[in-house]
């Protein structure tokens, strides 16, 4: 079978993971899969940016329509970040038949409706299991695994660079200006980490699993948010004295179709599981009616385990192409929720 083409948006922390994953660690595996994919252009800002693993000069271009135009192009994978050029990308290259994997959950946030609405008028698919939670495919896991059930509340810490931050504060009494620095050099905080350390970032993930969650046309102005700024080691140190580890928790809940959700510091029991998710790594625990009490634990951002649901969501659209199923969501349309507090 011929290789599907794969035109990337942006060569940073995600997509480079996304290139060595195809071209290199995982190609067997893949293979196994029945995917074949070739990455056949890059947009970057820079060209000349030293870069860490080697990509020919031709595939690399500062011109996103060499991706967009791009006839022998069928899967756009969008890891370049931001809003407004993102968009413009994403539903040019959906006005070309192109399928989307995406990690950008401050679009898929904010325009998420209006972008799978033209994914499903073209007969495309718009897959973005990296958005929320890095490596854990929590997306798969709401719309697929628990299909079944009515979920009535979906907690969890979503943001890896406030969870990492904590984590060095609570166990080795590290300084908060410090510890953020380092989670910059790794990856995994946003362009503007004010975005992670203030909780939008959780924010517009929670808005995501409360779409799907719940099937409601959840709005990030629907949440409550209050990021980590303004928390100290003096709080930290004084909860564990009371048994309680300070985490970013965000919680939705869904109670006779009247939804609440929120971003905040919150003093969790050292004897909660989410206690102990430490450092990078995400955890959501999800309340079906029916299943009862589910959790599910990972990476949550950073290169590999980013682009290892990027690279299954490429998967996804191929199996989607052989099946002739693209674009075909399959779900009802979402239900007008009544939030609580509008009844306050
Ligand atoms: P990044 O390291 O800052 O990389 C961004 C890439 O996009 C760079 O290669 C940059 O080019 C390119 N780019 C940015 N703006 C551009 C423009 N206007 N025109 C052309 N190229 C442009 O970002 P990242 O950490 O990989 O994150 C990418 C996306 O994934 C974001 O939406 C982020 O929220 C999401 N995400 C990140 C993580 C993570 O752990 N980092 C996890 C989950 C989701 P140059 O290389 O030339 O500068
Ligand atoms: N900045 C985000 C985080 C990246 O730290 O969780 C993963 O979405």
């Amino acid at each position: 079978m011929k290789p599907i083409k794969v035109g990337l948006l942006g060569l940073g922390t995600v997509g480079t993971g996304v290139v060595r994953i195809v071209e290199g660690s995982q190609q067997d595996v893949l293979s196994q899969t029945g995917a074949s994919l070739e990455i056949a252009k890059i947009l970057v800002q820079d060209k000349s940016k030293a870069r860490s693993i080697a990509v020919t000069s031709d595939k690399l271009t500062e011109n996103a329509w060499d991706v967009i135009e791009n006839p022998e192009i069928d899967i756009v994978v969008e890891v370049m970040g931001g809003i407004d050029l993102a968009k413009k990308y994403i539903l040019e290259s959906l006005e070309r038949g192109k399928h989307i994997v995406t990690a950008n959950k401050d679009l898929m946030a904010l325009h998420g409706p209006e972008i799978l609405a033209k994914a499903s008028e073209k007969g495309c698919d718009v897959l973005y299991e990296a958005s929320v939670a890095g490596g854990i495919p929590i997306i798969r896991a709401l719309v697929e695994g628990l299909s079944s059930d009515r979920i009535t509340k979906i907690m969890g810490i979503v943001n890896g660079t406030t969870n990492y931050i904590m984590t060095k504060m609570s166990q080795e009494g590290a300084a908060y200006d410090d510890v953020l620095k380092e989670a910059q050099d790794l990856g995994y905080a946003e362009a503007d980490p004010t975005s992670d350390v203030e909780g939008f970032d959780a924010a517009r993930k929670m808005t995501i699993l409360g779409r799907l969650g719940f099937h409601a046309n959840v709005d990030l102005s629907d949440v409550s948010v209050r990021g980590i700024s303004q928390v100290t080691k003096e709080d930290i140190a004084y909860g564990k004295r009371l048994g309680y580890e300070v985490k970013l928790l965000g919680i939705a809940e869904s109670q006779d179709d009247h939804i609440s959700i929120s971003v905040q510091p919150t003093m969790v029991k050292q004897s909660h599981p989410l206690a102990s998710v430490n450092g990078v790594f995400n955890a959501v625990y999800v309340y079906g009616e029916a299943v009862g009490e589910t959790m599910f634990y990972g990476p949550g951002a950073g290169e590999l385990p980013t682009a290892t649901s990027i690279v299954a969501d490429l998967v996804a659209v191929v199996r989607n192409l052989k099946l002739g199923i693209n674009g075909r969501r399959g779900f009802a349309p979402y239900k007008e929720k009544k939030l609580k507090s509008d009844e306050q």
